[in-house]
């Protein structure tokens, strides 16, 4: 049976067409996909083991994205880099068939992908993508919340659905590279002062609540003058550990905290909010989890704060406290880089899979491609 298109309707969401094969969907569909296709066409084992993946979802850079790629120097990294190149390769593939439809929830939706290689991904099940339906497009949030725009159409074969993305997914950093790069150093000035960095960085599945320079700077007067035990205890009140809590989970309810007391969810006129802090930024993923940025310092000892509905802004949840002169707490012994913005435009190149020189090279990639998804296809039921 080889027909190139069995079926070509029209849905809510865009177009669905059918093809057989992965190679008929590159060959229909070549004016955005001849990049991608010409590097497949060099590396036979990678395009071997994705033609015959089974239940998977590919992620497919545009023509527009791989030059994108090919111009930073992410592409000569990954060139250089098997593993690196295996890891890329493998937070491009879903697992599972999602649809458009599954994809575009105004929720919001954790997808894991096959990258669960520990020197990449510390979250069980494999690092996830995490999609969004945002005034009428859907985007895909990666590392550093970088957003890659989907095209809304479902390209269906025997192995499952491949779905055209604009530019090419960011593997998820280090909680301590992303908190910086997001502009939140009090946050990690301050899990440094309290010796838990390290830890946190370490752990695997961790759900981080970080609150922003300001909502600590708000509070200067009271934090700067904690003991360690205190500050300890107010940041481990912004720690879930052994749980990734993706925004989808978080509608309400309550979670147990590493400080031992619990945290209250709800969602007032469409925002989320931690006790009485606002979510400004959620679902920023992290190599082991993911982190939440907060407009307040959460307080164990204040865990009936609600958030008032008509205001725009939340008072402290530590009575009494005030800003200091001194500048941000925490913050003296910490560079800040990049500003991690809440959606629009991303504030750093994208980055990802590039063409690997050589022959020897093309073989290396090869078998580590192979030996990664080989066994994770294999465990999945391939
Ligand atoms: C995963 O955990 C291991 C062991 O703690 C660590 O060496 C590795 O860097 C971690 N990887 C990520 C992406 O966090
Ligand atoms: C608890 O938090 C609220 C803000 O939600 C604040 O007005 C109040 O002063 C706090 N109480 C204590 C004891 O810190």
């Amino acid at each position: 049976m080889r027909l190139r298109r069995l079926l070509l309707i029209s849905e809510a969401w865009g177009v669905v067409a059918q093809y057989n094969t992965l190679q008929d969907i590159l060959t229909a569909q070549s004016a955005t996909l001849s990049t991608l296709s010409a590097w497949l066409q060099s590396q036979a084992v990678v395009f071997q083991i994705l033609s015959n993946a089974q239940g998977v979802t590919l992620l497919a850079p545009s023509n527009n994205a791989l030059s994108q790629l090919y111009s930073t120097s992410l592409a000569s990294e990954l060139a250089l880099d098997p593993n690196f190149l295996t890891a890329f390769l493998a937070y491009h593939v879903l697992s599972g068939v999602h649809f458009v439809s599954d994809l575009s929830k105004s929720q919001g939706a954790s997808v894991p992908t096959f990258l669960n290689m520990a020197a990449y991904s510390n979250v069980s099940g494999g690092q996830v993508v995490h999609s969004k339906s945002q005034n009428g497009a859907v985007n895909l949030i990666t590392g550093n919340n970088m957003q890659s725009n989907l095209q809304p159409y479902d390209f269906n074969y025997v192995g499952g659905t491949l779905h055209i993305i604009d530019s090419v997914l960011t593997i998820p950093k280090s909680l301590t590279n992303t908190l910086i790069a997001g502009g939140l150093t009090a946050t990690v000035g301050a899990l440094r002062r309290a010796s838990i960095e390290d830890t946190l960085n370490e752990a695997s599945d961790v759900t981080i609540f970080a609150p922003t320079n300001d909502a600590f700077n708000a509070i200067g007067s009271l934090v700067n003058a904690m003991t360690l035990e205190q500050l300890t205890s107010v940041l481990n009140y912004h720690v879930v550990r052994g749980k990734v809590l993706y925004s989808e989970l978080l509608t309400g309810g309550s979670e147990l905290t590493s400080q031992g007391a619990s945290v209250n969810f709800r969602v007032q006129n469409g925002a989320l909010f931690a006790n009485s802090a606002r979510v400004v930024i959620s679902d920023i993923l992290v190599g082991n989890g993911v982190v939440h940025v907060v407009d307040g310092v959460l307080n164990p000892a204040n865990t009936t704060a609600t958030p008032d509905p008509n205001a725009a802004t939340q008072p402290p949840a530590f009575n009494g406290a005030s800003s200091t002169d001194g500048g941000v707490p925490f913050t003296s012994a910490v560079v800040s880089t990049t500003t991690i913005s809440d959606g629009g435009t991303p504030t750093a190149s994208p980055s990802p899979p590039s063409v690997v020189e050589g022959a020897a090279s093309q073989t290396k990639a090869g078998a580590v491609v192979a030996a990664l998804f080989g066994g994770v296809v294999v465990l999945a039921g391939w």
